[in-house]
Protein backbone atom coordinates (compact mmCIF):
# COMPACT_ATOMS: atom_id res chain seq x y z
CA UNK A 1 0.00 0.00 0.00
CA UNK A 2 2.63 2.45 1.00
CA UNK A 3 4.50 2.40 -2.07
CA UNK A 4 1.44 1.91 -4.36
CA UNK A 5 0.62 5.76 -3.43
CA UNK A 6 4.42 6.60 -4.06
CA UNK A 7 4.19 4.90 -7.41
CA UNK A 8 0.83 7.32 -8.50
CA UNK A 9 2.59 10.22 -7.22
CA UNK A 10 5.66 9.75 -9.13
CA UNK A 11 4.10 9.10 -12.30
CA UNK A 12 2.23 12.41 -11.50
CA UNK A 13 5.54 13.85 -11.55
CA UNK A 14 6.92 12.58 -14.62
CA UNK A 15 4.26 13.61 -16.57
CA UNK A 16 4.80 16.62 -15.56
CA UNK A 17 8.26 16.77 -16.15
CA UNK A 18 7.54 15.49 -19.97
CA UNK A 19 5.10 18.04 -20.10
CA UNK A 20 7.08 20.93 -19.15
CA UNK A 21 9.50 19.61 -21.38
CA UNK A 22 7.03 20.17 -24.72
CA UNK A 23 6.44 23.54 -23.88
CA UNK A 24 6.98 25.77 -26.55
CA UNK A 25 4.83 28.92 -25.03
CA UNK A 26 4.15 30.58 -22.05
CA UNK A 27 0.19 29.85 -22.83
CA UNK A 28 0.87 25.97 -23.24
CA UNK A 29 2.58 26.64 -19.79
CA UNK A 30 -0.80 28.14 -18.79
CA UNK A 31 -2.69 24.88 -19.90
CA UNK A 32 -0.35 22.73 -17.60
CA UNK A 33 -0.87 24.44 -14.82
CA UNK A 34 -4.92 23.92 -15.10
CA UNK A 35 -3.73 20.72 -16.04
CA UNK A 36 -1.93 20.11 -12.81
CA UNK A 37 -2.46 22.55 -10.21
CA UNK A 38 -6.30 23.62 -11.54
CA UNK A 39 -9.30 22.72 -9.13
CA UNK A 40 -10.11 19.46 -11.33
CA UNK A 41 -6.49 18.77 -11.58
CA UNK A 42 -4.26 15.63 -11.07
CA UNK A 43 -3.01 17.00 -7.88
CA UNK A 44 -6.52 17.69 -6.40
CA UNK A 45 -7.26 14.54 -7.98
CA UNK A 46 -4.37 12.57 -6.03
CA UNK A 47 -6.09 14.38 -2.70
CA UNK A 48 -9.49 13.05 -3.79
CA UNK A 49 -8.32 9.24 -4.89
CA UNK A 50 -5.81 8.37 -2.26
CA UNK A 51 -6.40 7.43 1.40
CA UNK A 52 -5.16 10.29 3.12
CA UNK A 53 -6.91 9.79 6.40
CA UNK A 54 -5.72 6.33 6.92
CA UNK A 55 -2.01 7.62 6.14
CA UNK A 56 -0.96 11.61 6.90
CA UNK A 57 2.09 11.03 5.37
CA UNK A 58 0.54 10.62 1.72
CA UNK A 59 -1.15 14.01 2.32
CA UNK A 60 2.39 15.50 2.93
CA UNK A 61 3.80 13.48 0.04
CA UNK A 62 0.72 15.27 -2.21
CA UNK A 63 1.21 18.51 -0.52
CA UNK A 64 5.49 18.21 -1.73
CA UNK A 65 4.30 17.29 -5.47
CA UNK A 66 1.94 20.24 -5.67
CA UNK A 67 5.17 22.87 -4.29
CA UNK A 68 7.28 20.64 -7.15
CA UNK A 69 4.56 21.36 -9.44
CA UNK A 70 4.28 25.56 -8.63
CA UNK A 71 8.07 25.33 -8.81
CA UNK A 72 8.84 23.67 -11.75
CA UNK A 73 6.51 25.82 -13.54
CA UNK A 74 7.32 29.34 -12.40
CA UNK A 75 10.82 28.05 -13.25
CA UNK A 76 9.79 27.34 -16.59
CA UNK A 77 7.54 30.64 -17.25
CA UNK A 78 10.75 32.52 -16.37
CA UNK A 79 12.72 30.91 -18.68
CA UNK A 80 10.43 31.39 -21.51
CA UNK A 81 10.17 34.89 -20.61
CA UNK A 82 13.54 35.38 -21.69
CA UNK A 83 13.18 33.77 -25.20
CA UNK A 84 11.02 36.50 -27.32
CA UNK A 85 9.82 33.73 -29.68
CA UNK A 86 7.68 32.23 -27.04
CA UNK A 87 5.21 35.27 -26.57
CA UNK A 88 3.10 34.50 -29.39
CA UNK A 89 3.31 37.77 -30.74
CA UNK A 90 2.75 38.53 -35.35
CA UNK A 91 4.23 41.64 -36.45
CA UNK A 92 2.52 41.24 -39.36
CA UNK A 93 -0.91 41.06 -38.12
CA UNK A 94 -2.93 44.76 -38.73
CA UNK A 95 -2.99 46.90 -35.77
CA UNK A 96 -6.67 47.30 -34.48
CA UNK A 97 -7.97 50.41 -36.22
CA UNK A 98 -9.06 53.45 -33.53
CA UNK A 99 -11.83 55.44 -34.70
CA UNK A 100 -10.46 58.83 -35.69
CA UNK A 101 -12.17 62.63 -33.79
CA UNK A 102 -12.64 65.36 -35.98
CA UNK A 103 -12.66 68.89 -34.27
CA UNK A 104 -15.80 69.96 -33.87
CA UNK A 105 -16.98 72.67 -36.11
CA UNK A 106 -16.85 75.61 -33.43
CA UNK A 107 -13.73 74.67 -32.16
CA UNK A 108 -12.48 74.74 -35.70
CA UNK A 109 -14.20 78.37 -36.44
CA UNK A 110 -12.55 79.78 -33.24
CA UNK A 111 -9.14 78.60 -34.83
CA UNK A 112 -9.99 80.39 -38.14
CA UNK A 113 -11.18 83.48 -36.31
CA UNK A 114 -8.38 83.48 -33.54
CA UNK A 115 -5.70 83.11 -36.99
CA UNK A 116 -7.08 85.65 -38.87
CA UNK A 117 -6.80 88.39 -36.03
CA UNK A 118 -3.80 86.69 -35.30
CA UNK A 119 -2.30 88.01 -39.03
CA UNK A 120 -3.19 91.31 -38.03
CA UNK A 121 -1.19 91.07 -34.15
CA UNK A 122 -4.53 90.64 -32.55
CA UNK A 123 -3.45 88.83 -29.29
CA UNK A 124 -6.23 86.23 -28.25
CA UNK A 125 -7.78 86.36 -24.87
CA UNK A 126 -10.42 84.24 -22.65
CA UNK A 127 -11.87 86.55 -20.03
CA UNK A 128 -14.42 85.78 -17.71
CA UNK A 129 -17.40 84.45 -17.95
CA UNK A 130 -18.94 84.24 -14.89
CA UNK A 131 -18.57 88.11 -13.97
CA UNK A 132 -19.54 91.07 -11.58
CA UNK A 133 -21.71 93.38 -12.63
CA UNK A 134 -19.55 96.36 -12.84
CA UNK A 135 -17.24 94.67 -15.89
CA UNK A 136 -20.44 93.37 -17.43
CA UNK A 137 -22.67 96.03 -17.42
CA UNK A 138 -21.61 99.17 -15.07
CA UNK A 139 -18.22 99.70 -15.93
CA UNK A 140 -19.86 99.76 -19.57
CA UNK A 141 -21.62 102.29 -19.00
CA UNK A 142 -25.09 100.84 -18.70
CA UNK A 143 -26.43 101.86 -15.33
CA UNK A 144 -28.56 99.94 -12.63
CA UNK A 145 -32.00 100.02 -13.87
CA UNK A 146 -31.07 100.97 -17.60
CA UNK A 147 -33.49 99.54 -20.09
CA UNK A 148 -30.32 98.53 -22.34
CA UNK A 149 -30.16 95.23 -19.45
CA UNK A 150 -33.23 93.99 -20.35
CA UNK A 151 -31.95 93.41 -24.12
CA UNK A 152 -29.56 90.54 -23.11
CA UNK A 153 -31.71 88.34 -21.24
CA UNK A 154 -28.84 87.93 -18.76
CA UNK A 155 -28.92 84.69 -16.45
CA UNK A 156 -28.14 86.40 -12.65
CA UNK A 157 -26.70 84.32 -10.20
CA UNK A 158 -26.98 87.47 -7.68
CA UNK A 159 -27.53 90.55 -7.72
CA UNK A 160 -23.91 91.47 -8.17
CA UNK A 161 -22.97 88.08 -10.43
CA UNK A 162 -23.69 87.20 -13.81
CA UNK A 163 -23.00 84.41 -16.71
CA UNK A 164 -21.74 86.97 -19.17
CA UNK A 165 -24.54 87.66 -22.13
CA UNK A 166 -21.40 88.89 -24.50
CA UNK A 167 -18.07 89.46 -24.03
CA UNK A 168 -17.50 93.18 -23.65
CA UNK A 169 -16.61 92.52 -20.35
CA UNK A 170 -13.28 91.50 -21.45
CA UNK A 171 -12.95 95.33 -22.53
CA UNK A 172 -11.97 97.20 -18.99
CA UNK A 173 -10.03 94.18 -17.91
CA UNK A 174 -7.90 94.32 -21.11
CA UNK A 175 -7.38 97.63 -20.31
CA UNK A 176 -6.62 97.20 -16.58
CA UNK A 177 -4.10 94.60 -18.00
CA UNK A 178 -2.27 96.34 -20.40
CA UNK A 179 -2.74 99.77 -19.04
CA UNK A 180 -0.94 101.37 -21.74
CA UNK A 181 -1.46 101.14 -24.90
CA UNK A 182 -1.62 99.72 -28.06
CA UNK A 183 -4.26 97.56 -27.25
CA UNK A 184 -5.25 94.86 -29.76
CA UNK A 185 -7.25 92.32 -28.27
CA UNK A 186 -9.56 89.32 -29.56
CA UNK A 187 -10.92 87.87 -26.83
CA UNK A 188 -13.24 84.89 -27.53
CA UNK A 189 -15.38 82.91 -24.82
CA UNK A 190 -18.46 81.07 -24.43
CA UNK A 191 -21.78 83.75 -24.02
CA UNK A 192 -25.07 82.46 -21.81
CA UNK A 193 -28.82 84.46 -22.63
CA UNK A 194 -32.14 83.13 -21.34
CA UNK A 195 -33.11 82.72 -25.09
CA UNK A 196 -33.53 79.09 -26.87
CA UNK A 197 -35.42 78.74 -30.02
CA UNK A 198 -34.06 77.25 -33.29
CA UNK A 199 -32.12 80.61 -34.11
CA UNK A 200 -30.98 80.74 -30.44
CA UNK A 201 -28.96 79.07 -27.90
CA UNK A 202 -28.90 79.40 -24.40
CA UNK A 203 -24.82 79.03 -24.42
CA UNK A 204 -22.75 79.83 -27.83
CA UNK A 205 -19.33 81.98 -28.88
CA UNK A 206 -18.78 85.42 -28.89
CA UNK A 207 -15.43 86.83 -30.50
CA UNK A 208 -14.81 90.40 -29.07
CA UNK A 209 -12.20 92.51 -30.77
CA UNK A 210 -10.38 95.81 -29.19
CA UNK A 211 -8.23 98.16 -30.27
CA UNK A 212 -7.06 101.13 -28.60
CA UNK A 213 -4.10 103.47 -29.22
CA UNK A 214 -3.46 107.36 -30.37
CA UNK A 215 -5.77 108.54 -33.48
CA UNK A 216 -7.54 105.36 -33.77
CA UNK A 217 -10.57 105.97 -35.83
CA UNK A 218 -13.76 104.34 -37.71
CA UNK A 219 -11.88 103.81 -40.69
CA UNK A 220 -9.25 101.59 -38.90
CA UNK A 221 -12.43 99.79 -37.51
CA UNK A 222 -13.61 99.67 -41.25
CA UNK A 223 -10.11 98.10 -42.60
CA UNK A 224 -10.00 95.64 -39.83
CA UNK A 225 -13.33 94.46 -40.43
CA UNK A 226 -13.15 94.08 -43.81
CA UNK A 227 -9.70 92.10 -44.21
CA UNK A 228 -11.50 89.68 -41.76
CA UNK A 229 -14.61 89.51 -44.17
CA UNK A 230 -12.48 88.72 -46.94
CA UNK A 231 -10.49 86.50 -45.21
CA UNK A 232 -13.09 84.27 -43.70
CA UNK A 233 -15.48 84.59 -46.00
CA UNK A 234 -14.30 84.85 -49.27
CA UNK A 235 -12.72 87.93 -51.61
CA UNK A 236 -15.81 88.98 -53.32
CA UNK A 237 -17.69 90.13 -50.15
CA UNK A 238 -18.52 93.51 -48.72
CA UNK A 239 -19.59 95.04 -45.77
CA UNK A 240 -21.10 97.85 -44.88
CA UNK A 241 -21.98 100.03 -41.66
CA UNK A 242 -25.65 100.38 -40.35
CA UNK A 243 -26.01 103.09 -37.25
CA UNK A 244 -27.39 101.24 -34.09
CA UNK A 245 -26.90 102.18 -30.52
CA UNK A 246 -24.97 100.49 -27.96
CA UNK A 247 -24.32 101.97 -24.20
CA UNK A 248 -20.37 101.23 -24.41
CA UNK A 249 -19.75 102.43 -28.08
CA UNK A 250 -20.59 105.67 -29.41
CA UNK A 251 -20.68 105.87 -32.32
CA UNK A 252 -22.36 102.62 -32.88
CA UNK A 253 -22.87 100.35 -35.65
CA UNK A 254 -24.09 97.00 -36.77
CA UNK A 255 -21.84 95.46 -39.52
CA UNK A 256 -23.45 93.44 -42.44
CA UNK A 257 -21.98 91.49 -45.00
CA UNK A 258 -23.34 90.94 -48.34
CA UNK A 259 -24.82 87.52 -48.95
CA UNK A 260 -22.42 85.06 -50.91
CA UNK A 261 -25.49 83.08 -52.13
CA UNK A 262 -26.90 86.23 -54.29
CA UNK A 263 -23.91 88.35 -54.05
CA UNK A 264 -25.46 91.34 -52.02
CA UNK A 265 -28.21 91.21 -54.92
CA UNK A 266 -31.06 90.00 -52.87
CA UNK A 267 -32.51 88.35 -55.66
CA UNK A 268 -31.72 84.50 -57.27
CA UNK A 269 -33.22 84.37 -60.57
CA UNK A 270 -35.78 87.03 -59.97
CA UNK A 271 -36.36 85.27 -56.51
CA UNK A 272 -35.77 86.78 -52.79
CA UNK A 273 -32.55 85.01 -51.73
CA UNK A 274 -34.03 82.74 -49.28
CA UNK A 275 -30.59 83.37 -47.05
CA UNK A 276 -30.86 87.37 -47.00
CA UNK A 277 -33.46 88.29 -48.58
CA UNK A 278 -32.12 91.84 -48.98
CA UNK A 279 -28.40 91.05 -50.31
CA UNK A 280 -27.04 91.48 -46.52
CA UNK A 281 -26.36 89.88 -43.39
CA UNK A 282 -25.34 90.49 -39.96
CA UNK A 283 -22.47 90.26 -38.94
CA UNK A 284 -23.11 91.92 -35.21
CA UNK A 285 -22.56 95.08 -33.42
CA UNK A 286 -19.73 97.57 -33.42
CA UNK A 287 -18.44 101.06 -32.79
CA UNK A 288 -15.99 103.50 -31.46
CA UNK A 289 -15.19 102.93 -27.68
CA UNK A 290 -17.12 105.51 -25.64
CA UNK A 291 -15.04 107.80 -23.45
CA UNK A 292 -16.66 106.87 -20.12
CA UNK A 293 -15.76 103.41 -20.69
CA UNK A 294 -12.15 104.27 -21.69
CA UNK A 295 -12.04 105.68 -18.44
CA UNK A 296 -13.71 103.19 -16.49
CA UNK A 297 -10.50 101.07 -17.67
CA UNK A 298 -7.98 104.16 -16.72
CA UNK A 299 -7.30 105.39 -19.91
CA UNK A 300 -7.57 108.52 -20.75
CA UNK A 301 -10.34 109.65 -23.29
CA UNK A 302 -8.40 113.27 -24.20
CA UNK A 303 -5.22 110.76 -25.47
CA UNK A 304 -6.74 107.57 -26.60
CA UNK A 305 -9.23 106.29 -29.02
CA UNK A 306 -10.11 102.92 -30.18
CA UNK A 307 -13.39 100.79 -31.90
CA UNK A 308 -14.75 97.54 -30.22
CA UNK A 309 -16.52 94.76 -32.10
CA UNK A 310 -18.89 91.68 -30.48
CA UNK A 311 -19.83 88.98 -33.18
CA UNK A 312 -21.48 85.79 -32.62
CA UNK A 313 -19.08 83.00 -33.49
CA UNK A 314 -22.03 80.28 -34.53
CA UNK A 315 -23.15 82.80 -36.67
CA UNK A 316 -20.29 83.67 -38.64
CA UNK A 317 -20.13 80.07 -39.34
CA UNK A 318 -23.35 79.27 -40.58
CA UNK A 319 -22.82 82.12 -42.80
CA UNK A 320 -19.74 80.79 -44.05
CA UNK A 321 -20.47 77.33 -45.18
CA UNK A 322 -24.10 78.43 -46.04
CA UNK A 323 -24.99 75.97 -43.34
CA UNK A 324 -28.92 76.03 -43.18
CA UNK A 325 -29.26 74.54 -39.69
CA UNK A 326 -32.97 73.95 -38.91
CA UNK A 327 -31.98 74.41 -35.41
CA UNK A 328 -29.16 76.22 -34.08
CA UNK A 329 -28.73 74.25 -30.90
CA UNK A 330 -27.96 71.12 -33.07
CA UNK A 331 -24.39 72.57 -33.58
CA UNK A 332 -24.73 71.36 -29.30
CA UNK A 333 -26.09 68.02 -29.09
CA UNK A 334 -23.37 65.25 -29.20
CA UNK A 335 -25.18 63.49 -32.33
CA UNK A 336 -22.66 61.64 -34.73
CA UNK A 337 -24.82 61.31 -37.35
CA UNK A 338 -25.27 65.54 -37.94
CA UNK A 339 -21.42 65.66 -36.37
CA UNK A 340 -19.93 63.05 -38.83
CA UNK A 341 -21.04 65.75 -41.56
CA UNK A 342 -18.58 67.84 -41.65
C1 LIG B 1 -23.50 92.41 -28.32
O1 LIG B 1 -23.49 91.42 -27.64
C2 LIG B 1 -22.49 93.52 -28.15
N1 LIG B 1 -21.74 93.30 -26.96
C3 LIG B 1 -21.59 93.57 -29.38
C4 LIG B 1 -20.66 94.76 -29.39
C5 LIG B 1 -19.35 94.60 -28.95
C6 LIG B 1 -21.09 96.00 -29.86
C7 LIG B 1 -18.48 95.68 -28.98
C8 LIG B 1 -20.24 97.07 -29.88
C9 LIG B 1 -18.94 96.91 -29.45
P1 LIG B 1 -25.57 91.65 -29.72
O2 LIG B 1 -26.48 91.49 -28.58
O3 LIG B 1 -26.15 92.17 -30.99
O4 LIG B 1 -24.34 92.59 -29.37
O5 LIG B 1 -24.90 90.23 -30.03
C10 LIG B 1 -23.86 90.10 -30.96
C11 LIG B 1 -24.00 88.78 -31.76
O6 LIG B 1 -24.09 87.65 -30.88
C12 LIG B 1 -25.29 88.68 -32.59
O7 LIG B 1 -25.14 89.36 -33.80
C13 LIG B 1 -25.41 87.19 -32.81
O8 LIG B 1 -24.52 86.79 -33.83
C14 LIG B 1 -24.84 86.62 -31.52
N2 LIG B 1 -25.91 86.15 -30.63
C15 LIG B 1 -26.62 86.87 -29.74
N3 LIG B 1 -27.48 86.10 -29.04
C16 LIG B 1 -27.31 84.84 -29.49
C17 LIG B 1 -27.88 83.55 -29.14
N4 LIG B 1 -28.78 83.41 -28.16
N5 LIG B 1 -27.46 82.45 -29.81
C18 LIG B 1 -26.51 82.58 -30.79
N6 LIG B 1 -25.90 83.74 -31.15
C19 LIG B 1 -26.31 84.87 -30.51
Amino acid sequence: MATDYKITIEKVKSNLIEDISKVGTVNDLKLLDIKYLGRQGEVNQLFKSLPIKENPLIGKDINELKNLCAKLLSEMVDHLLQQPSAIAFDVTIPGIQLPKGTKHLITKAIEDIESIFNQLGFVRRRYNEVETDWYYAEGLNIPKGHPARDDQETFYLSEDVVLTAHTSNGQLHEMEAIKVPPIKMINISKTYRRQADATHSPMFHQFEGLVIDKDINITNLIGVTEYFAKSYFGKDRVIRLRPHHFQFTEPSFEIDISCGLCHGTGKIRDKDCKICKSGWLELGGAGMVHPNVLKNGGLDPEKYSGFAFGWGVERVLMMKSGLSLPDLRLLYTDDLRFLKQF
